[in-house]
């Protein structure tokens, strides 16, 4: 059917076409992490080079939670958005403190931290162990809603509640690591926002948004 379709044809292409990216090469769920809130509001080419200033400066969560919090908003310097450089700091030392320095595993553990929300901690959760959770930010959406035709309001947060459960439902057996930084990477890459290369995506043949010729219309969007 189309969804395994969909699943298939999307890890098979990720593992072709995957772009090495520092945090691609690390299971570390710190590192992971890092790179999550990073990526968050800015984009990966500026992200690289912090990352790798960050993760050198601070390799383990335990150094990140010692570190005095003006070193590590230096090192944050020009990424923008600093609440995400204090939020991630306290959630390192909350982690230190309830869960000697490792990064939980379950949902609840996660989601509780600090600037963590749901889409973090299925990346977190997925990402770093494997688990069958969905990670869903805007690019996982918009592939989303083209590929089954879904003409839902993202802006409304039933919208992202039923994404999740599609994209959930979409995660092969075992795979969730790649098959959901797969979703990400087609819609950074071939799924975009204002002109998606469709000759060049792997799951094309089956999207109804596509077929109906709607694929630049989708998502759908109320309010910025
Ligand atoms: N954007 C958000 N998370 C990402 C990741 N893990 N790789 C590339 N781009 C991303």
């Amino acid at each position: 059917d189309n969804q395994r379709f969909f699943s298939a044809e999307l890890l098979r292409w990720y593992r072709k076409e995957r772009r090495d990216l520092p945090w691609r090469r690390s299971r570390d769920p710190y590192h992971i992490w890092v790179s999550e809130i990073m990526l968050q509001q800015t984009r990966v080419d500026t992200v690289i080079p912090y990352f790798h200033r960050f993760v050198d400066r601070f390799p383990t969560l335990s150094q990140l939670a010692e570190a005095p919090e003006d070193e590590v908003l230096k090192h944050w310097e020009g990424l923008g958005y600093y609440s995400r450089a204090r939020n991630l700091q306290s959630a390192a030392r909350e982690v230190v403190e309830r869960y000697g320095g490792e990064v939980p595993r379950t949902k609840q553990e996660v989601s509780g931290l600090k600037g963590v929300g749901p889409y973090t901690t299925g990346a977190i959760l997925s990402i770093a162990f494997d688990q069958p959770e969905p990670a869903v930010d805007g690019n996982v959406m918009r592939v989303l809603s083209r590929y089954f035709c879904l003409d839902d309001d993202i802006a409304r947060p039933s919208t992202r509640i039923s994404m999740e459960d599609r994209a959930q439902a979409l995660i092969p057996e075992g795979e969730a690591s790649d098959f959901n930084q797969a979703l990400m990477e087609l819609g950074a890459m071939v799924c975009t926002p204002k002109s998606p290369d469709c000759p060049a995506c792997p799951v094309s043949l089956h999207c109804e948004g596509r077929h109906q010729g709607r694929e630049r219309e989708l998502p759908v969007k109320t309010k910025a």
